[in-house]
């Protein structure tokens, strides 16, 4: 994902005898969290970007080692470490896009909502940072539960008076990562070429795959259309289970937040055809959140395709007035920890 849009460049101009230049790096980007599980690989993905000029990586503890590993990788951007709450204002100024994968992840027998009590704190504190340091770069929630973490960003946005729901975003990549993943599997398809749309949230049946809306259009049975979505709504749990207590996914969420990053990049450079799914602020349904697939521009979300909920199956129609309540109360559990009187 890291290459397609500057070699496909290159290929064009030299077959049309230009001389090719690599994009202009030149967009900080901060990753809080990052001497983690999702943290270091996240880290290295996004030093191979030649969009990227500054990485800033901050941590309570052990990012130092991170940081000097990273930074002889010769890549074009500038890595800077910061450990601990003193250092976070200067991790953060300046900061295009910070991404936040800070927080504990699930052991077997959790949910994702198990973890809300250590993380939503995490989140808010960290999220205070970003409204007084760097109010306007785009911020990217992974910690869990992202269903709740985004609301909790959104409330001390506000609070702080700088809130824009246009550049405040639920990490879904992966979602969307695995069912693209498991339909090519599925139907034998070139995965180069899939694309499924995944809407709802980010936690059980509030990921709700559209695998009607699959592009290329392919046809599915109804026994594979039960089994693709159980699979994908249940993946993350998957990956906690082979890990048996060393943590949830990492890897691949790297990659999946890494292409959600470059997205954002592309965007902020101009790029005018830039989609992806991602959990927002949103009027597509009745809830306040919900993720979509959107449109990305240099002022963050441009524009959301509302077309995707148009003509679903009934399947997907039932999926989606299924989830709404679970995701409601996420929803709602997250503004009430901002809100509620200390
Ligand atoms: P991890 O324990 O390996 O790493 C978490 C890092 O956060 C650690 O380095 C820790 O020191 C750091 N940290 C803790 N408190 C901090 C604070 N106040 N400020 C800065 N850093 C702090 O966990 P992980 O596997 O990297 O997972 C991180 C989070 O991402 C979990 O909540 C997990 O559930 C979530 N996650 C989300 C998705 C998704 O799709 N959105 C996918 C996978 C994991
Ligand atoms: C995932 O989907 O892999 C993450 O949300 C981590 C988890 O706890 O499953």
């Amino acid at each position: 994902f890291l290459k397609p849009l500057h070699v496909a460049k290159a290929q064009n101009r030299s077959q049309r005898s230009y001389t090719y230049t690599p994009p202009q790096a030149s967009y900080k980007v901060a990753v809080l969290g990052a001497a983690g599980g999702i943290g270091q690989p996240l880290s290295l993905l996004i030093k191979m970007s030649p969009l990227v000029s500054s990485l800033n990586l901050y941590d309570v503890a052990n990012v130092k080692g991170v940081c000097a590993d990273l930074s002889h990788c010769n890549t074009p951007s500038v890595v800077s470490d910061f450990t601990g709450a003193s250092e976070l204002a200067n991790c953060l100024k300046g900061a295009n896009v910070v991404v936040i994968p800070a927080g504990v992840p699930r052991k077997p027998g959790m949910t994702r909502d198990d973890l809300f009590n250590i993380n939503a704190s995490i989140v808010r504190s960290l999220v205070e940072a970003v409204a007084d340091n760097c109010p306007d770069a785009f911020i990217h929630i992974i910690s869990n539960p992202v269903n709740s973490t985004v609301p909790i960003a959104a409330e001390v946005l506000k609070q702080k008076g700088v809130y824009d729901p246009k550049k405040l975003f639920g990490v879904t990549t992966l979602d969307v990562v695995r069912a693209n993943t498991f339909v090519a599997r599925k139907k034998s398809l070139k995965l180069i070429d899939v694309d499924v749309p995944v809407v709802g949230g980010h936690a059980g049946i509030t990921i709700l795959p559209l695998l009607s809306k699959t592009k290329p259009a392919v046809t599915f049975t109804d026994e594979e259309v039960q089994e693709l979505t159980v699979r994908i709504q249940n993946a993350g749990t998957e990956v906690v289970e082979a890990k048996a207590g060393a943590g949830s996914a990492t890897l691949s969420m790297a990659y999946a937040a890494a292409r959600f990053v470059e997205s954002s990049l592309r965007a902020l450079d101009g790029d005018s055809d830039v989609y992806e799914c991602t959990f927002i602020q949103s009027d597509l349904t009745e809830l306040p959140f919900f993720a979509s697939r959107v449109k990305l521009g240099r002022k963050g979300v441009e524009a959301v395709i509302s077309s995707d909920l148009q003509g679903l199956t009934e399947y997907e129609q039932k999926g989606l007035e299924e989830l709404k309540s679970e995701l409601k109360a996420s929803i709602d559990k997250g503004v009430a920890f901002i809100k509620q009187p200390v």
